[in-house]
């Protein structure tokens, strides 16, 4: 090359570079990051995935070249998001064969017998499931005294006995198929504080629960190369959250910002990367643990 284009050269890579390292969209094979954060040729099942944190993950997944299933209680609800996540994507894609492969279905994650049929359907739909994330969830409020025993059943049955439902679905199958499946279970920071000022003993006992319930099994279930990890996040502005606002006044969030150290909530997208780090190969010696994202909080 002669010494006279070499400047030229420098240039235009560096123009390149620099674009490649701003993407303005999603060109699928162009990004530049760690290959072990890839997601492709992964079918990934997430729970509670009609809003909030599931929708957010299997957005995260879908954009990391996963296909994926949608659980949620309602069909209709499932479909729209899976629909809301398809034009997104596609519309922030280059190429056309970026459109993800989504589909949602219906299932309370309380009934066994609905479990078992939504896990048969999925593997029969996709072939096979590579990772599970549990996200169903409730929350509420009520001081201990009075908490009324039908509602706090409600909340073990679903924040509990729901993941340990999937996890037992996901556990035998990749035991059976020796597949080196990887679940991930929606704890929070509640398992390891309790928050104020809500008064929320159930919900803080099911995800000490949950927490525990993942480290046991990934004691179970590491031998066969299955990994299971807890993501437990901090306040996140989901419906969810905004629910219990509406409910418990505004007053309630400026109290809970003091206490975080970042001092504001997080957007419910800021835990995109943290869940394709915990599902992908690039987390290939997570086993057992509590991934907290918190903005600091457990840290007082
Ligand atoms: N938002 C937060 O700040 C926060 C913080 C820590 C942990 N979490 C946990 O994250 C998970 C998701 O929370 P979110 O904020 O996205 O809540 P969300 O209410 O926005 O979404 C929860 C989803 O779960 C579904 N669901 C509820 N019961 C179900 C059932 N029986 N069967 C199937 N689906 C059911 C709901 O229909 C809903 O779509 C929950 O487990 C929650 O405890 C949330």
């Amino acid at each position: 090359m002669s010494n006279s284009l070499l400047p030229l050269v420098r240039r235009s890579f560096l123009r390149t570079s620099v674009r490649r390292s701003i993407p303005t969209s999603l060109s699928c094979r162009t990004l530049m990051t760690l290959p072990a954060f890839s997601l492709e040729g992964k079918i990934c099942v997430v729970t509670g995935a009609a809003r909030g944190l599931g929708k957010e993950f299997l957005t995260a997944f879908a954009k990391s070249g996963a296909r994926g299933a949608c659980i949620d209680l309602s069909l209709e609800e499932g479909k729209a998001s899976v629909k809301h996540i398809t034009e997104h994507i596609s519309s922030q894609s280059s190429t056309e064969n970026c459109k993800p492969e989504l589909r949602a279905y219906a299932c309370d994650v309380t009934s066994e017998d609905q479990v078992k049929d939504t896990w048969g359907t999925i593997v029969k739909d996709f072939g096979k499931v590579d990772v599970v994330v549990t996200a169903a969830g409730i929350v509420e409020n009520f001081e201990a005294e009075n908490y009324a025993y039908d509602r706090w059943k409600k909340m073990i049955d679903i924040n509990l006995n729901g993941s340990f439902l999937f996890a037992k679905e996901a556990g035998k199958y990749w035991i059976e198929q020796e597949i080196r499946g990887n679940l991930i279970l929606v704890s929070s920071m509640s398992a390891k504080i309790c928050v104020r000022p809500q008064k929320q003993a159930a919900y803080n006992a099911s995800k000490g629960a949950v927490s525990l319930l993942g480290r046991s099994l990934a004691t179970e279930w590491g031998p066969k190369g299955i990994r299971v990890n807890n993501l437990c996040p901090g306040y996140m502005k989901t419906d969810l959250i905004i629910d219990l606002l509406a409910k418990e006044g505004k007053h309630i969030e400026e109290g809970w910002v003091k206490d975080v150290p970042m001092g504001r909530l997080a957007h419910p997208s800021e835990m995109q990367g943290t869940i394709v780090w915990m599902a992908s190969d690039a987390s290939s010696y997570l086993n057992g643990s509590d991934i907290v994202v918190d903005g600091g909080y457990c840290c007082w």
